[in-house]
């Protein structure tokens, strides 16, 4: 057990075992702390502003997640397939991928999705199944660097504490596995940063029967998490001979996208600026006016995370730290110079910034460009 404990606190394990998850499902929404003003923010004593500082920076480093578009669209999908999946157990489930780059908020999305469902699930069928187990309509596990068929499955027992992990073959393991998602009555498994699987040479075929063996055997909706996943042959048709096992997955498996926001439309504009709105509306910083985001920085901070929610959300969150740390008390494109950002995103930075200097872009609205 204290193996196990040790290694709750990595970071790339968090929620890897049902308390956690039960923790972050009963997570009360975080508070804002009072938004002060430059007065009454000198009129703290010391102790006072040294709390006051620190609600804040734990207040900015968790500033999400936000309804995106993207987000909002990927639970609807997720709710008709998962509630469309509510059949008899011995009908094969449809299986969900969400397959996106990184930073796109993929992760993010799925456990705000598994929190709403577990709850809705706990309210209506109870804590316990009729059987007197725990109920878990959730299970989720996310993968590290090079995971094998037996740490995915012992990854699955690790999530339900279940004492067996230890010593078995990978198909005891499994069968385990199994087991424990019969008597908790698990409806949804999230498998994230699938990616990480061990992919035997470029077929995968090995891995792909172990995924339809899970989305067979488990009563589940199967819903896969992963950077490049399509590129791995997890959906390919798989119209060469031998084959045939990965386009029985590719065809029980929706694809999901998580797109980054851009801003050749008029609708990616505008949904760009609701976005600023929306974050700028969480900040609290002293100094700060309404469109300091999505007026004065919107090509800006465009051209920093190139639409990537990620980026941004660094970006934002590095920036309120160093605002708040200097006095500065706002954000400006002078304090965002100094913040460092992913290096993917400062590399795609300079190309933007042409563009927006030289007029052959923009990130706002027409509407909003005409009142300027
Ligand atoms: N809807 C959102 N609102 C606010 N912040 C978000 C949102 N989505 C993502 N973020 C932020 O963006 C960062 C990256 O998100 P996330 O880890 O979910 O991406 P991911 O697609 O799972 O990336 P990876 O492929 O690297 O696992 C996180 O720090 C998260 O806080
Ligand atoms: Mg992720």
């Amino acid at each position: 057990m204290t193996g196990s404990t040790a290694r709750r606190d990595a970071g790339n394990l968090a929620l890897s075992r049902k308390e956690d998850f039960q923790a972050f499902v009963d997570a009360p929404r975080r508070t804002r702390p009072e938004i002060l003003n430059g007065r009454a923010l000198r009129a703290l004593t010391a102790a006072e502003r040294d709390a006051y500082n620190r609600a804040r920076r734990q207040w900015h480093a968790n500033l999400g997640p936000i309804r995106t578009p993207q987000l909002a669209s990927l639970h609807e999908d997720l709710w008709d397939i998962v509630d469309s999946n509510m059949q008899d157990g011995d009908q094969a489930k449809g299986a969900v991928a969400v397959d996106a780059f990184p930073g796109l908020g993929k992760t993010t999305a799925v456990l705000a999705f598994a929190r709403e469902f577990h709850r809705r699930e706990i309210a209506e069928h109870g804590a316990f199944t009729a059987q007197g187990h725990e109920r878990w309509p959730v299970c989720r596990v996310g993968l590290t660097g090079n995971t094998g068929m037996k740490d995915l499955n012992r990854a699955m027992l690790e999530f339900f504490g279940h004492p067996g992990r230890q010593t078995s073959t990978a198909t005891q393991l499994g069968l385990q596995a199994l087991d424990c998602v019969l008597s908790c009555e698990v409806r949804l498994l999230i498998l994230d940063d699938l990616h990480f699987l061990k992919w035997r040479k470029t077929s995968g075929i090995e891995v792909s029967n172990h995924l339809k063996w899970i989305a067979n055997e488990f009563p589940v909706t199967l819903l896969k998490v992963g950077v490049g996943l399509a590129d791995k042959g997890l959906f390919s048709e798989g119209e060469a001979a031998g084959e045939t096992a990965l386009a029985q997955t590719g065809r029980r498996t929706t694809r999901l996208d998580m797109p980054p926001f851009t801003i050749d439309t008029e609708q990616g504009r505008h949904q760009w600026r609701q976005l600023l709105l929306a974050l700028e509306q969480r900040i609290v910083l002293a100094d700060t006016h309404p469109g300091m985001l999505a007026d004065d920085l919107c090509d800006y901070l465009f051209a920093r995370s190139t639409g990537h929610i990620g980026s941004l959300m660094t970006l934002v969150n590095r920036g309120c730290q160093r605002a708040q740390r200097t006095g500065t008390e706002r954000l400006t494109q002078q304090l965002l110079d100094y913040v460092k950002n992913d290096a993917a995103a400062e590399h795609a930075r300079r190309e933007l910034e042409y563009a927006f200097h030289a007029g052959k872009a923009t990130s706002r609205p027409a509407n909003v460009r005409a009142v300027r």
